[in-house]
């Protein structure tokens, strides 16, 4: 097994000092007195570490290591050990890594992953073997819809959330025929129908609903159709590696000043630095801004890159959420993980003290939060506004809701 790597927190990796880490409510009576634990509790990372997703998973395992390093390497009390596998962002191989994990592996709770088609396959394993999931990216809306469990939560987003509010945002900028271009996959397909849901019920068009497979950067094609076409804009998803070229091949290809661009927020966070001038008045939206001026994100910041050397971006929190809702378990149960339904009430219950601003969570464990207009200013996504403030995913086929 060549993608495993089994990395207890270091001693040094330990900030001591450092900004506090996100703050919890935890429910009255759900708080547990701390017992005595010796093995501590092993940590599953099921990420891309390779592919056009690399720069995400690595965002997100360094956003939940630092909270754990802020809290002591602890968890309520429990000592946290980590092994992490690289799922390449492949569907095919999903079920297997999750497997070794929970398996051979004894993960007492898995954290993961980006992408949607993979993260469906990790649902279905943590349901057959009840073991508690925590999604930290994919926006697979099944995951907590169709398919919602007690034991599956997600930090992120559902596809749904960022793209709905963006067709009501669009038609008042006075586009009224849209073309939507994205990867042929579960997110690309989730998120330009959440988009045409919204807009069309503002009273948009979408003129052309164009693809690519996964994890295809062959736009050309794809870019002269919207050039034929001349729609009023453009909407569409894009992330990582993708998301960087597509930017610049948009922008080269003249279009960028004609036809404007916008997009989930996916397509400039984590991407800036790369894209450069190309990303320039972009907007979109996402549930978060890099100047949210918050105590939560400029603390999280801060620590961020004293850890990392590096800017903070959605997947970060997204992991160091994460791990802010596995500690709210934690400590309800003073560390003893085998007191299941409590610890799983109290993460249900939690309230966040976000970077993204408030969290909390959905009877089928979504994110309930702001949905913000951004645009890239100065190399940074700037906020521009609250597009639809404490957005709750509709949980279309959830039976816990
Ligand atoms: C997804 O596959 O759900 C996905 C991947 C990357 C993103 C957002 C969503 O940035």
């Amino acid at each position: 097994m060549s993608n495993r790597l089994t990395l207890p927190i270091s001693r040094r990796a330990v900030l001591s000092g450092a900004a506090g880490a996100a703050t919890l409510a935890v429910a009255p009576g759900l708080r547990a007195p701390a017992i005595a634990q010796n093995a501590p509790l092993k940590v599953g990372l099921m990420l891309p570490y390779t592919g056009t997703y690399a720069k995400l998973g690595k965002f997100i395992d360094d956003g939940f290591r630092l909270y754990v390093e802020q809290k002591g390497g602890k968890l309520g009390g429990r000592e946290i050990t980590f092994v992490q596998v690289d799922d390449e962002s492949k569907p095919e191989a999903a079920t297997d890594n999750m497997n070794r994990l929970v398996g051979r592996e004894k993960a007492d709770v898995v954290i993961g992953t980006v992408h949607s088609g993979v993260a469906m396959a990790m649902v279905k394993v943590a349901r057959d073997t009840k073991t508690l999931l925590i999604i930290p990216n994919a926006g697979a809306n099944d995951a907590t819809g169709p398919a919602c469990a007690p034991n599956v939560f997600r930090s992120s987003f559902s596809n749904w959330q960022p793209n709905f509010p963006m067709g009501k945002v669009m038609f008042d900028a006075g586009h009224k025929n849209v073309a939507t271009i994205t990867w042929k996959y579960a997110a690309g397909a989730e998120q330009m129908n959440a988009f045409k849901e919204g807009f069309t019920k503002a009273g948009g068009k979408v003129v052309e609903e164009l693809t690519l497979p996964f994890p295809e950067v062959e736009f050309q094609a794809l870019i002269t159709r919207i050039a034929q076409l001349k729609p009023d804009a453009v909407h569409c998803f894009f992330a990582g590696g993708g998301a960087v070229k597509f930017v610049k091949d948009y922008a080269a290809a003249g279009l960028g000043k004609t036809i404007p661009l916008y997009g989930a927020g996916f397509l400039t966070d984590g991407t800036l630095e790369a894209q450069g001038e190309a990303a320039t008045g972009i907007k979109t939206t996402l549930h978060y801004a890099d100047n949210l001026d918050i105590p939560a994100n400029l603390a999280f910041l801060d620590a961020f890159k004293k850890r990392t050397g590096n800017i903070g971006d959605i997947y970060a929190v997204q992991g160091y959420d994460a791990a802010a809702l596995l500690d709210a378990g934690m400590t309800a149960v003073g560390g003893d993980d085998k007191q299941r339904d409590k610890m799983i009430a109290a993460m249900g219950a939690a309230k966040i003290d976000s970077p993204r601003g408030p969290l909390s969570f959905n009877k089928a464990h979504n994110p309930i939060q702001n949905i913000y207009l951004r645009e890239v200013r100065n190399g940074r996504n700037e906020l521009v506004s609250i597009a639809q403030k404490d957005v709750d995913d509709p949980a279309r086929g959830c039976k816990l809701v």
